[in-house]
């Protein structure tokens, strides 16, 4: 029913993924970027009625954000994902990361230790450090060409007197792994049993591949739901991510006062009119068909890579659209692979030591098939060059 294979020319648009350049490239440089996470579809076409209807209105003053939008994420998880949220427990901002930076200023003090699990997306490093607080880090754990959570270490880390807060990823960016409702109740007993409250950044949350269900951080259990604040947004799934919305959710008052003060200190506390009617516009029953589709195509992108890229191990995906490939055999370290790859055959990745871990490069899967083919290529030439070269 829809058209992924189509082609949109973004180069030109002032498009982060398109228009940047990594320090070492040129203004000039045409490259395939399979890197930031941001997809290159079109956003669905009753998202783009919705911001038609509003901008066919004319006038874009500040927001009231109105109850429709409350009831549309209401409806949303709870008919998706089977959580049951309330209007209250829900405070909108403007994008996941400056709800992260403002959690972590809520939740904790500066000097004490926030947990994160590395491999992990790249901001979960820089808003610990910028609000003054240290990175407890409980790498995940590699094995099989998957990961899982190191649950003895966690235990260690989360006794530790120093650590109030510790970050989730789930889905997990860049490991692909779709935590299981097990794995969370037992990350959930930790934390609840040493006082850590835990924030689970949902961004991800629709991007599953065949055979494999989200479970929200919070509706494992009321004791999950207890400990948790919950970070999410339709920008991923839907490709919204330039209109600025998210939400922060957590059943708790207390949190919640501190949590909104620390957005008013930032000053994160308005949202701009087409984030709300593009969110209400996502998060409806039309959505079903049009994720069902990305997911599949997603998937179908994923095994094209499997296929190609036959002499590295791609990482299990069973969450969003980035494949983490493991290129530790190449013995070179990651940033290298990335500004060769760029350099030589003008495809740009991301390299593993910007979450934390060497020896891997993380390719955005979410674009056109033939696109995605090129890149593959590009990709496989480069590594198999840098193999020769060894
Ligand atoms: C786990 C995770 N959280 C947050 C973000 C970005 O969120 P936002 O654009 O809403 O600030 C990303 C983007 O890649 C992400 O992967």
């Amino acid at each position: 029913m829809y058209d992924f294979d189509i082609v949109i020319p973004r180069r030109g648009t002032a498009s982060v993924k398109w228009d940047a350049r990594p320090p070492f490239g040129k203004e000039d440089d045409e490259f395939i970027p399979l890197w930031v996470a941001d997809m290159d579809f079109p956003a669905a076409p009753f998202i783009l009625d919705a911001i038609r209807r509003r901008v066919e209105h004319g006038v874009f003053g500040y927001v009231a954000v109105p109850d429709s939008y409350y009831e549309a994420v209401i409806r949303w998880f709870s008919r998706r994902h089977g959580w049951n949220i309330e209007k209250d427990w829900i405070i909108y901002t403007t994008g996941v990361v400056p709800a992260l930076s403002a959690v972590v200023k809520a939740l904790s003090k500066p000097g004490e230790k926030v947990i994160l699990q590395s491999p992990v997306y790249n901001c979960f490093f820089s808003s610990v450090r910028n609000n003054g607080c240290n990175i407890l880090d409980v790498p995940l754990l590699y094995r099989d060409g998957t990961y899982t959570f190191d649950f003895e270490a966690l235990e260690r880390a989360c006794a530790d007197p120093q650590v109030k807060l510790m970050l989730l990823c789930n889905p997990h960016n860049p490991a692909g792994r779709v935590w299981t409702r097990g794995e969370l109740a037992r990350v959930g007993d930790i934390a609840r049993r040493h006082g850590v409250t835990v924030v689970s950044d949902e961004i991800h949350c629709e991007i599953v591949m065949p055979g494999i269900r989200f479970t929200p951080f919070a509706s494992v259990s009321p004791e999950n739901q207890a400990c948790c604040v919950t970070l999410c947004s339709p920008s991923k799934s839907f490709n919204i991510a330039g209109l600025k919305i998210s939400n922060i959710v957590t059943d708790n008052a207390e949190r919640r006062r501190l949590i909104d003060r620390a957005i008013n200190d930032f000053e994160i506390c308005d949202v701009n009119p087409f984030g709300v009617v593009a969110l209400e516009a996502a998060y409806s029953e039309e959505s079903d068909a049009w994720l069902e589709e990305l997911n599949a195509y997603i998937w179908s992108n994923y095994l094209l890579l499997k296929e190609r890229i036959k002499d590295f191990p791609v990482c299990r995906l069973e969450g969003t659209y980035l494949a983490w490939v493991d290129v530790s055999s190449l013995g070179i370290p990651s940033e290298e692979v990335e500004k060769r790859l760029y350099l030589e055959q003008k495809v740009w990745v991301n390299a593993g030591t910007m979450y934390g871990t060497e020896g891997f490069i993380r390719i955005n899967l979410a674009c056109p098939r033939s696109m995605l083919a090129e890149g593959i290529e590009r990709v496989s030439c480069g590594l198999s060059q840098l193999t020769l070269n060894k």
